[in-house]
């Protein structure tokens, strides 16, 4: 299935956007094509982000400068990099989450499945039902576990087979076993990796088609750390994931596509940049450019 945001006016209300979804029509095409293998060629899956020359701005303060990479379905994307590189800044401007940012401001675009995601008409909250978040720090609602789930499915209408909802979310988050006979329990009671989980079992309770998550195991001990990881390749292929990490052993382990931003003097100040962009095994194995290798080697950062 594809989706698009449609950035059409719709006729009522009338300032918003009308988002369509359409199952079967045909989303753009960036026409890449791989190697061929035994005949084959190999079609590079569908583009679902496509940032082009975005740099971000807080105030007078440049965070990004020029970021160009395209970020593909089904896959796992690690974006790492010393702190302050504007990892986080980046992962925040795909859902717009930076808007709520008084002094934020950014040049260049960002695509979704061909769409200006800033595009004037696009419904704010369509882009997040599409593009769920996880957050450093587990956050979850000082509610039930239940209540946690069936949130955001409430918020939207989603009322009908709720229980059938909250447990395939939970079941896909990895914590259904361990929460099932006390979902009417605060949430606050579970352990910081269960929370994590949780959090990530609220995102995907509304079936968005894109995860992004910052740093999602950095408050969490290495079992939990452990949880986290084997959630993202069992959630890899249903949705398109992009994660911020510190942690490189991490992204070489999760990710299949792996960006490495660092800081670059512009002029007198330090801008965070897109240094390197390829397969995670180039990046860690054999980078091209020395600022990688410095990076993944311990040498800096
Ligand atoms: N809300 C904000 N207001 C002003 N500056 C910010 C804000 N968020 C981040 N920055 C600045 O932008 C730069 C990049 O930050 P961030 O994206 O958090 O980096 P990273 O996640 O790689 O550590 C830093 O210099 C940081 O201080
Ligand atoms: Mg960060």
């Amino acid at each position: 299935m594809s989706a698009g945001i449609d950035s059409t006016r719709g006729q009522d209300p009338p300032a918003r956007s009308r988002i369509r979804i359409e199952s079967d029509t045909p989303v753009p095409q960036t026409g890449i094509t791989g190697p061929s293998v035994n005949g084959h060629r190999i079609t590079a899956p569908e583009v679902v982000f496509d940032s082009q020359d975005v740099s971000i701005f807080y105030g007078a303060k440049q965070a990004l400068a020029g970021v160009t990479l395209r970020i593909r379905s089904g896959q796992i994307t690690a974006l790492i990099g010393p702190s302050g590189c504007g990892k986080t800044t980046f992962l925040r401007s795909l859902n717009r989450m930076n808007d709520s940012v008084p002094s934020f401001r950014i040049e260049g675009q960002i695509l979704y499945h061909g769409h200006d995601i800033y595009g004037g008409n696009v419904d704010q909250v369509e882009v997040r039902r599409r593009i769920g978040m996880v957050f450093q720090k587990p956050n979850p609602f000082p509610k039930s576990i239940y209540d946690n789930v069936a949130w955001a499915p409430r918020n939207l209408g989603l009322k009908s087979e709720l229980d059938d909802r909250v447990e395939k979310a939970l079941r896909g988050a990895a914590l259904w076993d361990e929460v099932k006979d006390r979902l009417k329990d605060s949430a606050l009671g579970l352990s910081g990796g269960q929370q994590q989980r949780l959090c990530i079992a609220r995102a995907i309770a509304i079936e968005p088609s894109v995860l992004l998550l910052d740093e999602p195991a950095s408050a969490l001990d290495p079992i939990a750390t452990g949880a986290i990881e084997e959630l993202m390749h069992s959630l890899k292929g249903r949705f398109t994931i992009v994660i911020v990490t510190h942690n490189m052993q991490q992204a070489a382990r999760v990710a299949d596509r792996t960006a490495f931003f660092s800081l670059e003097m512009s002029g007198e100040k330090p801008t965070g940049a897109l240094i390197e962009f390829d397969d995670t095994e180039t990046i860690f194995g054999r980078p091209r450019d020395p600022r990688t290798r410095d990076y993944v080697t311990g040498r800096f950062g």
